[in-house]
């Protein structure tokens, strides 16, 4: 019997399969009901007992090799080939079928060109912590303890340890580039902030910011306005105005607001800006000398411009989405229609 099996191994081995009829020529030779290795394992129950395992292993053997054997040319000529060799079906020279590439999210589109933007006039970029505690989200901002200002903005307070939080803003890291005392700064800031909103178009409890900070000896607020003015009319259009209304943040002292003329009516007053001509962008303003402070950073001799923008109300202005959550959820047809920001 053993015999029998090597003999109809080689068999197998030898078989030559290039065509779906070999193939079936195959089968019908060695794994139909009648073909060669079935055969064996009918004349199985007349090999003498102590011999049984060992012809069983055996016997099992040459059924996987003809079954092995079998499966992956089937699957190479079922897969169009009509046979194995001089292949006419395939042809080296066609272009490979492409891997579809996802596209950009309009967030990062805009994040990427508001770099791009402020990169030219010789900021950097920095980066901070998304879970921060309260002395670089408020404290050193110059938000007395206890007082109403720290309601401004919705905090997630880590429950565990109430000193942790989400960051309200990217302020944070004007704190954290600061302290490390190296001067000049001209940073730029982006990343996400988290606020305990409840969601709908209007609002989200985690957005996009764009942070700005300039700190040198003679910065002036009329450094801050031409940066501005700059940035809006590069992300937008150069026909687009601006106007800063005075406004309160804790960190800097004068503040303001940053408003541009509504793109949609151009200023005559719509839906979009309420009616006013207007929409806000941002706050700014000068660092508070107490932030300077806070910072150890010397306020008799040097002074600096703070900005922050939001993300989305860039994006959404700039490609009239009227609804925040679809930024997050991932409806790829609302995805793909972007490609890049001009
Ligand atoms: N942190 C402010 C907010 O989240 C935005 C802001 C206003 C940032 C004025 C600044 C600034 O740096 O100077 O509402």
């Amino acid at each position: 019997m053993l015999e029998k099996i090597k003999e109809i191994n080689s068999e197998i081995e030898r078989f030559t399969i290039e065509t779906k009829e070999q193939l079936e020529a195959f089968r019908l030779a060695f794994m139909s009901k009648k073909g060669k290795v079935s055969t064996l394992f009918d004349d199985f129950k007349n090999v003498a007992a102590e011999e049984k395992k060992l012809v069983g292993q055996e016997l099992n053997k040459l059924k996987n090799i003809a079954q092995e054997r079998f499966d992956s040319l089937a699957e190479v000529l079922q897969n169009g080939s009509s046979s194995i060799g001089a292949d006419a079906s395939l042809d080296l020279s066609l272009p490979a079928i492409p891997n579809e590439l996802g596209t950009r999210h309009p967030i990062t589109l805009v994040k990427e060109r508001i770099i791009q933007i402020f990169e030219r006039m010789g900021f950097n970029v920095s980066d901070g912590p998304e879970i921060e505690d309260d002395w670089h989200n408020f404290s050193a901002l110059n938000f007395p303890e206890n007082h109403p200002a720290r309601e401004m903005q919705d905090t997630f307070f880590i429950e565990k340890n109430p000193d942790m939080i989400l960051r309200t803003h990217t302020s944070n890291v004007q704190v954290r580039i600061m302290e490390q005392g190296k001067l000049p700064i001209r940073s730029i800031m982006p990343g996400r902030v988290y606020r305990n909103e409840a969601i709908s178009a209007r609002a989200h409890c985690m957005f996009h910011q764009v942070e700005g900070l300039y700190i040198d000896e003679n910065v002036s607020f009329a450094d801050l306005k031409n940066t501005i003015y700059h940035f809006v009319k590069e992300m937008f259009s150069k026909d687009i105005t601006v106007r800063f209304r005075p406004s309160f943040f804790p960190f800097t002292e004068p503040s303001a607001e940053i408003d541009i003329s509504c793109l949609i009516c151009k200023g005559k007053g719509c839906t979009i800006c309420k009616q006013s001509g207007w929409v806000e962008i941002g706050g700014c303003g000068m660092v508070d000398t107490n932030v300077l402070d806070n910072c150890k950073i010397d306020s008799k001799k040097y002074s600096g411009f703070a900005f922050g923008m939001g993300v989305e109300r860039i994006t959404n202005l700039k490609y009239q989405i009227k609804d925040l959550r679809l930024f997050t959820e991932n409806d790829i047809r609302f995805l793909r229609q972007f490609t890049a920001a001009e």
